[in-house]
């Protein structure tokens, strides 16, 4: 019935503005309310209006929390302060919540099975030294729960004996408050006591934490407070959070006067003639310790409108604008309009992407997104080949790489890597994103088994060095099993030969995985195409969907299934009333889901095939653009005479260096003048673009140009760019 309502297919060509309010309409009609009183079938529902304006706001200021670009200036800060800052305090309020020190850490981590996978690293740091670099044996033992679904501690002693039998080493124990049933708080004394004695990390997964907030109802978990010595708490948005007890509904008519209010931020933002740099510096000098320009605490009392409006004001203004057409820092820059218009709605629906009946309308349309994902990348079409929505390239990266290992070895699903006779070794470039480093890390194989392949002067892989490096990964005693092939680097855009590598991984039986995080947006320009076999590919880089919005494709039927689903009974039952291959949720790692793939949908929709592919060619025509102005421009010089993505790598050199001999010491004043640039643009506010060494070519700081779709980058904003870096840097 919703497909036949609501036309989900992405064409070729635009849609128009009515046509898409009539969709909107249609997705709002047939969208499930989980705001409604009557919702009571997950364990979030409504949400808080003040956390919907905070997530409309993130969405329009489009940031990320995890780059630091302040270090010239000495000061441990981040591109997004405002965030940082925030992030920081939620962390030290949620501390004291629970009873815990204030120097213990905390992140916020996109669910909460993400954030039980960081305990367990943690844990196992904690039991093995070396956890980086070996790799990890053993399974998950269950341990009985009595009638009241609360873990039975008998059996818990019994369960450890045996383990110990096995001669395998406990590490990590998870304890529940608020099991997913029967929200049973499981007996945390004595599961402390156990861990004392055996030495293992206590985790305790506490879906309930906000009750925390109550005076009456907090004793349930007081006893939380006195395990601090191995608890990390799970300070996740999908335990206490909106998502969970703190939600509230939310009437229609504030969503409607929050549009309003959003609509006008975002011109205010989008039109903004300067980028603030300037203006956070001035926030941390004047804030000092004591807060005193914006006030990050959280208190005890509500704070009144007028000052969470100032707040809301001051959020704006000392944020990062990266919708700037001058913001070239990142990877990422703008937002697609429709895309954050997508984005609203997902927020105003509020609903996780796991099962159908939450999540009828996003089903069907992550549905067709992958489906002409896919398409677009020659991949078979769904059910021979399927694809995820995912918080994160570097988690895209991580599902290929346990798809690649579940291939060769599918029993270590169960075993652990106890199963396996040869370490498994992984391949990837010395350019490539060091993400699939962590994957190493996270799924047990360690760091040590990622051999690093050369790559040539234009940081593309080297074939010749594959070859070497499988032969000697054999001779070490290793079983090759996954090899990383990047399109479009991070720092030169390379992209390696797809091609070649891929006939290597057909005649050793290798698992090809292509990272085209950055890359893949040029597959919507038949000039810009590639050809690749497995792919992970960020539409929140250069086609700017809002953050986060990131597609994983694997070719193969019902492999991500196979290899994530837990069987979870009381989410994924299988009696249901409807098919229940419509629900999603058991193949990816996560419980609950943000719903990302809405802003890709509508940025399709609306702009059709052609206006996406008119976007790609837009900006590549730009930096092909730039590329050609600094080849020209006295004293600009580029890292590499030609690029194949969208970014470029130049310094810029004054005018009282140009005769000089490029002697070592020249070229170290050269490094330093390129950070003297960068503090200059900033301090001004007029430019915004990052600097980088390449150690592994023995090459120090030189600019790293992006041009991203959005906003729809011009030849004058590029002429921009060189007027500014040759404005700022006259007397140098
Ligand atoms: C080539 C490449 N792969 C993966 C990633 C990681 O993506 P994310 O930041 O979404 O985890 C990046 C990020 O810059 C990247 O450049």
């Amino acid at each position: 019935f919703v497909q036949k309502e609501i036309s989900f297919s992405l064409d070729n060509e635009p849609t128009s503005d009515e046509q898409i309010e009539e969709v909107i309409r249609q997705i709002i009609r047939r969208s499930m309310r989980t705001s409604s009183p009557y919702f009571h079938n997950e364990f979030f529902a409504g949400f808080d209006e003040y956390g919907l304006i905070d997530s409309c706001l993130t969405e329009v200021l489009n940031t990320n929390i995890s780059q630091s670009f302040f270090s010239l200036l000495e000061i441990l800060m981040k591109i997004c302060p405002v965030f940082t800052l925030m992030e920081k305090e939620v962390i030290q309020v949620s501390l004291k919540l629970m009873g815990y020190p204030i120097r213990g850490e905390g992140i916020m981590t996109p669910s909460s099975n993400i954030s039980i996978m960081y305990a367990m690293m943690l844990a196992k740091k904690n039991v093995l030294d070396q956890v980086k670099t070996k790799e990890l044996y053993g399974n998950v033992p269950l341990v009985k729960t009595d009638k009241f679904s609360r873990m039975d501690m008998k059996d818990l002693t019994k369960v450890l004996k045996k383990v110990k039998m096995q001669q395998k080493i406990p590490f990590f124990m998870n304890a529940t408050a608020g099991t997913p049933v029967f929200g049973a708080i499981d007996p945390l004394r004595k599961i402390y006591d156990n861990c004392l004695k055996w030495k293992m990390w206590l985790h305790v997964d506490v879906r309930i934490g906000a009750l925390m907030f109550s005076k009456c109802f907090q004793h349930k978990l007081r006893s939380i407070e006195r395990y601090l010595f191995f608890i990390l708490i799970d300070i996740v948005r999908a335990r206490w959070n909106p998502h969970n007890m703190l939600g509230i509904s939310i009437p229609i008519s504030v969503f409607f006067n929050l549009v309003v209010i959003i609509v006008l931020f975002q011109h205010l933002i989008i039109k903004c003639p300067k980028v603030d740099a300037i203006k956070f510096w001035l926030m941390w000098k004047a804030r000092g310790t004591s807060g005193k320009v914006m006030s990050m605490s959280l208190d005890d009392n509500p704070a009144s409108t007028r000052e969470i409006e100032t707040v809301i004001r001051q959020t704006i203004q000392f944020s990062v604008k990266t919708s700037n057409p001058h913001f070239h820092n990142q990877l990422y820059a703008g937002v697609d309009e429709y895309g954050l218009i997508g984005s609203w709605l997902t927020d105003v629906l509020n609903t996780s992407q796991y099962t159908y009946e939450v999540a009828p309308v996003f089903t069907l349309m992550e549905r067709e997104v992958i489906q002409k994902s896919l398409e677009l990348v020659g991949y078979p079409l769904m059910p021979e080949a399927d694809g995820i929505m995912c918080p994160g390239g570097s988690i895209s990266n991580m599902y290929g790489m346990l798809l690649a290992r579940h291939k060769i070895l599918p029993c270590i699903k169960k075993s652990g890597l106890f199963s396996m006779e040869s370490p498994l070794a992984c391949f990837t470039s010395e350019d490539s994103h060091y993400s699939i480093l962590k994957s190493a890390n996270w799924l047990g194989l360690g760091t040590d088994q990622v051999y690093k392949v050369k790559t040539d002067e234009f940081g593309r892989m080297k074939v010749s060095d594959l070859k070497r490096l499988l032969i000697k990964a054999r001779n070490d005693g290793k079983q090759p099993f996954f090899v990383n092939a990047t399109a479009g680097t991070t720092v030169l855009g390379a992209i390696d030969p797809l091609p070649e590598i891929a006939a290597v991984c057909r005649s050793e039986s290798l698992w090809l995985h292509v990272d085209a995080c950055l890359g893949g947006t040029l597959l919507f320009s038949e000039k810009y195409r590639y050809r690749s076999d497995s792919v992970s590919w960020n539409l929140h880089k250069m086609l700017g969907a809002p953050l986060q919005c990131s597609l994983f494709l694997v070719k193969g039927k019902n492999t991500l299934y196979e290899v994530n689903c837990a069987q979870a009974k009381y989410l994924f039952q299988q009696d249901k009333f409807y098919d229940v291959s419509w629900d999603t949720g058991d193949k990816s790692v996560q419980c609950g889901r943000k719903v990302d793939a809405m802003k890709f949908w509508l940025m399709w929709k609306a702009r059709g095939k052609i206006g996406l592919t008119r976007s790609v060619e837009q900006a590549m025509s730009c930096a092909e653009y730039f590329l050609k102005r600094i080849k020209e421009t006295a004293g600009f010089r580029l890292v590499q005479p030609h690029y194949q993505c969208c970014n470029i790598c130049f310094w810029y050199i004054p005018p009282t260096m140009r005769n000089e001999n490029e002697t070592p010491n020249w070229w170290e004043k050269l490094y330093c003048v390129t950070v003297e640039i960068k503090k200059r643009l900033i301090l001004e506010g007029s430019l915004m673009i990052s600097y980088m060494p390449l150690p592994q070519k023995e090459i120090g700081n030189f600019f790293r140009m992006v041009v991203n779709c959005q906003p729809p980058p011009t030849k004058s904003s590029m002429d921009y760019v060189i007027n500014q870096i040759e404005k700022v840097a006259v007397d140098l």
